[in-house]
C-alpha cells in the first residue's frame, strides 16, 4: 500500500531511487514520483500510472542530485492523477507518505484558515503543511518539526521528508506502516521494505512504532517522538537478491508458481525429528507446557492467507482434536471477540504488515492470548509483535497474487498441527512418523503436477472467454475452491465464485448455464460420491465441467468436459496438490486475455491500511 524510498549519499540519487521503487511497485502502481535535492533546491517529478512512465519522463528531461525521496502510490484519498501523486510539497519541505491520516479533514480546515492552498485531494498534503508550519512559525529544525507533526496526526504513516533549509538531511518516521533503514560506508537508504535497498546493502534496521530517524550520508540517528536517542538492533538480510528477479519466466507469478517444490521444502526442512515423529519449531515462542495448556485455537488472516487459515482449521481439528475458530482480520477486530487467557491465536500473513491482521493480533495479545504468526517477511511488524513466529521461508513474493506463500502457509500449518498434536498427546510417535513420511513427499508431487502445465494451458484455451466461473469443493478443499476463484478473479477480472459443493443447490445453481464453467475439486475421500451427485446436477444444466480428481478416478472422468488428475494422496494433503493446477489455470486464462498478471488493477501486495 504505497512504497517509499529515500537515499542520501555520494552518487546520483535518481537511478538508486528508481531501482528501489521498481522493487516496491508491488505495493501500488497508480502513480510514481521522486524529489531530488541538488544544493538547496529540490525538484519534483511525478507521473500517473506505472513506474515506467516516471522513468521515461526522467529520461526525456533528467534531474540530478545526491539526496532524494521516491514513492509509488496505491490510491486511497484522491484519484490516481499527477496532482495526487507523491512527493507533496509545502514551502519548506517535500514529503512522501504511506498510510492514512484519519484526522486530515480537521487538520486541513485549520491549515486552510492559516492560509495554506492545497494542490491535491490527498490526506498526505496536510502532513507536509503541518511540518512547514512548525519549521516556519515555531522555527523548528526539520526533525523536530516532524516530531511535532507526528504528535498531531492520527492514523498510520511511514514518511520520508527533505527540506531546502537542511540540504543532505532526510527525516523518516513510522507509526503503523513499515519502514527500514539501510547503511553502507558512504550512504544511507530508507525503504518500505528491504527489497528497496538489497542491491546496495544487507545491513538494515527496522523502525519501531513512533520512531523518528535523522538520516545523512554518514550517519543515522534513531530517536523517539520526544527526540530522545534510542537504540535499534541491526539485522543482516540473508535473502538472495536474485530471488527477486524473473529468472527467464515471463512473469513473477509463473516463476513463483514453479518455485513451489523448493519453497514447500524450505518451509519444512530442518523442522522435524523423524525419530520422535515431531515437528521441531524453535522460534515458536511457546514451551511444550504452554502448548499443552492451550484452551481454544483461533486463526485470523485476510484474503489468500485466510483461505490457508480455513484449511488450517481442518488440519488442526483432525490432528489436534481441539476446536478452531477462523476469522477474517477486518471482521474480527470489531466484534469484541471472546478470547481467553490460554487461547492460542494464530495469525497468517505473507507480508506480516496487513493492517487488519496486525490489529487482530494486538487485540488478542491484549486479552492475554498467546500469539503465534505464520509469516513470510522476516522482521515484519507481525513477526516482531508476536510471541512466536513460524517463518514460511519462501523468499520474496513479487507477483501481487499470492501463490508460493499460500502453499508454504499450508506446509507451515501441517508442521504446527503436527507439533501441537504430538505435544498434546493426540498423535503417537508412529502417527507423527506417518505424517512426516507423507509431508516429505509433497515437493516431488508438486513438481510432478507442475510438469503437466501443458494440460492446464489446453483447458485455459477452451474456456478463457467465458464471463463467469464457479469453483466447487468440499471439506478441506472448500477453501481451495475459494482460493481458485480468488486467483482467477483478481488477475483475469472474470467473475468467479467459490462455493461448498453441497451448498450449490441452495442458490448458486440458479446461475448455472452453458456459459458458466464449473470447476470441481473431487479427491477420493468420504465425500467423493456426494460431489459426483452435485456434478450431475451441474451437467443436467449444460454447464461445462472442469474436474480436478485423484489419479485412478473413473466416474467424473466420464461426465466432465475436461479432467486433470492429481496424485492420489492422503485427503488432508490434497489441498496443496489441487492448488497448483488452479494457480496455473488462473495464470494462463489471464495471459490469454492479455491482462497484466503481476500487477492486476486496483490491487496492492501489502495492504497496510484498514
Ligand atoms: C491474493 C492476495 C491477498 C493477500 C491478503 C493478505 O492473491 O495476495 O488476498 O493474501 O491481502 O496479505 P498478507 O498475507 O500479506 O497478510
Amino acid at each position: 500500500m504505497c512504497g517509499i524510498v529515500g537515499y542520501v549519499g555520494n552518487q546520483d540519487a535518481v537511478p538508486i531511487l528508481l531501482n528501489g521503487l521498481s522493487k516496491l511497485e508491488y505495493r501500488g502502481y497508480d502513480s510514481a514520483g521522486v524529489a531530488i535535492q541538488r544544493g538547496e533546491k529540490i525538484e519534483i517529478r511525478r507521473s500517473v500510472g506505472k513506474l515506467i512512465n516516471l522513468q521515461k519522463s526522467l529520461e526525456q528531461k533528467a534531474i540530478g542530485g545526491m539526496c532524494g525521496i521516491g514513492h509509488t502510490r496505491w490510491a486511497t484519498h484522491g484519484k490516481p492523477s499527477e496532482q495526487n501523486a507523491h512527493p507533496h510539497r509545502s514551502e519548506s519541505c517535500v514529503l512522501v507518505h504511506n498510510g492514512i491520516i484519519e484526522n486530515y479533514v480537521e487538520l486541513k480546515q485549520r491549515l486552510v484558515k492559516d492560509g495554506y492552498k492545497f494542490q491535491s485531494e490527498t490526506d498526505t498534503e496536510v502532513v507536509a503543511h503541518l511540518i512547514d508550519t512548525h519549521m516556519k512559525k515555531s522555527k523548528l529544525h526539520l526533525a523536530d518539526a516532524v516530531r511535532a507533526t507526528a504528535k498531531e496526526i492520527r492514523g498510520s504513516y511511514a514518511i520520508a521528508v527533505i527540506s531546502e533549509r537542511e540540504p543532505g538531511m532526510l527525516v523518516a518516521a513510522r507509526s503503523g506502516c513499515p519502514l527500514v533503514i539501510g547503511r553502507t560506508a558512504e550512504a544511507s537508504f530508507v525503504g518500505s521494505d528491504v527489497m528497496a535497498m538489497l542491491s546496495h546493502t544487507r545491513d538494515v534496521t527496522f523502525l519501531e512504532e513512533g520512531d523518528v530517524v535523522e538520516v545523512t550520508a554518514g550517519a543515522v540517528t534513531f530517536t523517539d517522538l520526544d527526540g530522545r536517542t534510542v537504540t535499534r538492533k541491526k539485522t543482516k538480510v540473508t535473502w538472495d537478491a536474485s530471488a527477486a528477479e524473473k529468472s527467464g519466466y515471463p512473469h513473477f507469478m509463473l516463476k513463483e508458481i514453479h518455485e513451489q517444490p523448493q519453497t514447500i521444502l524450505d518451509t519444512i526442512r530442518g523442522r522435524y525429528s523423524y525419530e520422535s515423529g515431531e515437528a521441531d519449531l524453535p522460534d515458536i515462542g511457546l514451551t511444550p507446557k504452554q502448548f499443552a495448556e492451550v484452551g481454544r485455537i483461533w486463526i485470523v488472516a485476510c484474503g489468500t492467507s485466510w483461505h490457508a487459515g480455513l484449511v488450517g482449521k481442518y488440519l488442526l481439528e483432525e490432528m489436534v482434536r481441539t476446536p478452531v475458530q477462523v476469522d477474517i482480520g477486518s471482521e474480527f477486530r470489531y466484534r469484541d471477540p471472546l478470547i481467553e487467557k490460554n487461547d492460542l491465536f494464530i495469525t497468517i500473513s505473507q507480508s506480516g504488515e496487513t493492517a487488519d491482521t496486525l490489529a487482530a493480533a494486538r487485540e488478542a495479545k491484549q486479552k492475554g492470548a498467546r500469539v503465534v504468526s505464520i509469516v513470510n517477511v522476516v522482521g515484519s511488524t507481525l513477526a516482531r509483535e508476536s510471541d512466536g513466529v513460524l517463518y514460511t521461508h519462501c523468499g520474496p513474493e513479487i507477483g501481487v497474487a499470492s501463490t508460493k506463500a499460500f502453499t508454504s502457509q499450508l506446509a507451515a500449518l501441517y508442521m504446527l498441527a503436527l507439533h501441537l498434536g504430538r505435544v498434546r498427546g493426540v498423535l503417537t510417535v508412529a502417527d507423527g512418523k506417518s505424517w512426516l513420511d507423507r509431508l516429505v513427499t509433497l515437493p516431488a508431487l508438486v513438481k510432478h503436477v507442475l510438469g503437466r502445465e501443458a494440460e492446464i494451458l489446453a483447458i485455459a484455451k477452451r474456456y478463457y472467454k467465458k464471463p463467469d466461473f464457479l469453483f466447487l469443493g468440499r471439506g478441506i478443499n472448500y477453501p481451495i475452491a475459494l482460493e481458485g476463484a480468488l486467483k482467477l478473479k483478481e488477475i483475469s477480472y472474470i467473475h468467479a465464485e467459490g462455493y461448498a459443493a453441497g451448498e450449490m443447490k441452495h442458490g448458486p445453481i440458479a446461475l448455472i448455464d452453458k456459459d458458466m464453467p464449473v470447476v470441481v475439486l473431487a479427491p477420493r475421500d468420504r465425500l467423493y460420491e456426494k460431489t459426483v451427485s452435485n456434478l450431475m446436477e451441474v451437467k443436467a444444466r449444460r454447464a461445462p465441467v472442469i474436474a480436478f480428481v485423484a489419479e485412478g478416478e473413473r466416474e467424473l472422468g466420464k461426465i466432465a468436459d475436461a479432467v486433470f488428475t492429481i496424485p492420489d494422496v492422503h485427503p488432508l494433503l490434497s489441498p496443496i496438490l489441487f492448488t497448483i493446477p488452479l494457480q496455473l489455470l488462473a495464470y494462463h486464462i489471464a495471459v490469454l486475455r492479455g491482462e497484466d498478471v503481476d500487477q492486476p488493477r486496483n490491487l496492492a501486495k501489502s495492504v497496510t491500511v484498514e
